[in-house]
């Protein structure tokens, strides 16, 4: 194992940042988290878009291990905005990612499925990349630069359709069960296919694949590749709610504001073989998250209406 002296995770305040917080601090590592707007007790304030003022604190901190687990996650904004897309997505991990170079820090990226044109998904790590929007382009520059940057001390996880629990409850299973429990229309895709992942597993093996000496690309991610009606129904029925009132369309009547890869999915043999039967299916990840939430973890519930003045 190798050992980890000081983690640091950029983005601790998001929904596999806070997994991979508390799965470091559960493995007896140190570890820091930052939050960008979204301020929770312990986590330092950082903005990566301010280059100087985030590379001199992460110099600071002296991480042999950083983690980027942020940037604008939107996939619609990026569309709208792709100098943003670019610049949360690829130059401001790049700038952090040359601080863990100077430091001989290992450097943990996060990026998706969307780096795939999703024609014949699921792909695999072998499989060439063809983004279909400004969100996939930007990760997978990113992924490239990262990786020629640091070489083996450059890990790249990539993950779709994360969900589970979370501080900020705004995954598609929060929304999915708010809707139904107050009774608002569910409305999904129905030609798009993809692998659900259960975020605390995302976390995990990103943490152990860092653990054991890895590098270079993972896709991690659940191990089935379903429809997203198949995804909200089985959130449904794990949350015991009617799956019934979910309705869906094909894409092209969606009016998405960026265009979707249509049979996506991450095939995973590569990180079954490395960490087997971490990555859960959708069935046991649920009753996992009700316990999650059961046992009264601090997870945002999202069976519960947010109390307002
Ligand atoms: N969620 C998915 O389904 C999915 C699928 C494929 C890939 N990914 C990738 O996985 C990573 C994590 O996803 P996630 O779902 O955990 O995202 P998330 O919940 O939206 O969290 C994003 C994190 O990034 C932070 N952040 C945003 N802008 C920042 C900035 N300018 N400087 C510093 N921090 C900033 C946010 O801080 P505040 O909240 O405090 O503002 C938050 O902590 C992302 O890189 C995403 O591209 C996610």
């Amino acid at each position: 194992m190798v050992t980890v002296t000081r983690a640091i995770v950029i983005g601790g305040s998001g929904q596999i940042g806070g997994w991979l917080l508390r799965h470091l601090w559960d493995r007896g590592h140190e570890a820091v988290g930052t939050y960008a707007t979204v301020p929770y007790p312990g986590l330092h304030p950082l903005q990566a878009s301010d280059r100087e003022a985030a590379a001199r604190w992460l110099r600071d901190q002296r991480p042999d291990v950083v983690f980027y687990p942020a940037g604008f996650t939107f996939v619609d904004g990026c569309e709208r905005d792709p100098e943003k897309a670019r610049a949360s997505n690829l130059e401001e991990p790049l700038n952090l990612a040359r601080v863990a170079g100077d430091l001989g820090a290992r450097f943990v990226y996060f990026s998706t499925d969307y780096v795939f044109s999703g024609r014949d998904g699921p792909d695999d790590e072998n499989a060439p990349p063809d983004p279909p929007n400004v969100y996939g382009r930007a990760k997978l520059e990113a992924e490239r630069a990262i990786a020629d940057l640091l070489g083996d001390r450059a890990l790249i996880a990539r993950t779709s359709w994360v969900y589970g629990p979370e501080r900020q409850g705004k995954n598609f299973a929060y929304q999915v069960v708010r809707r139904l429990i107050g009774g608002e229309p569910v409305m999904v895709p129905s030609d798009q296919v993809s692998s659900p992942s259960y975020g605390p597993d995302v976390a995990l093996a990103a943490v152990r694949l860092v653990e054991d000496g890895h590098s270079g690309l993972f896709h991690v991610a659940g191990p089935e590749v379903i429809s997203r009606l198949e995804f909200a129904r089985g959130i449904a029925v794990g949350f015991g709610l009617d799956p019934s009132p979910i309705g869906s369309k094909p894409t092209a009547e969606l009016s998405q504001g960026a265009p979707r890869p249509l049979r996506g999915g991450l095939a995973t043999s590569k990180l079954a073989q490395a960490l087997p039967g971490l990555m859960r299916p959708l069935s046991s990840s649920l009753q996992d998250f009700l316990q999650r939430l059961e046992a009264g973890e601090g997870w945002s519930d999202p069976r519960v209406r947010p109390s307002g003045p």
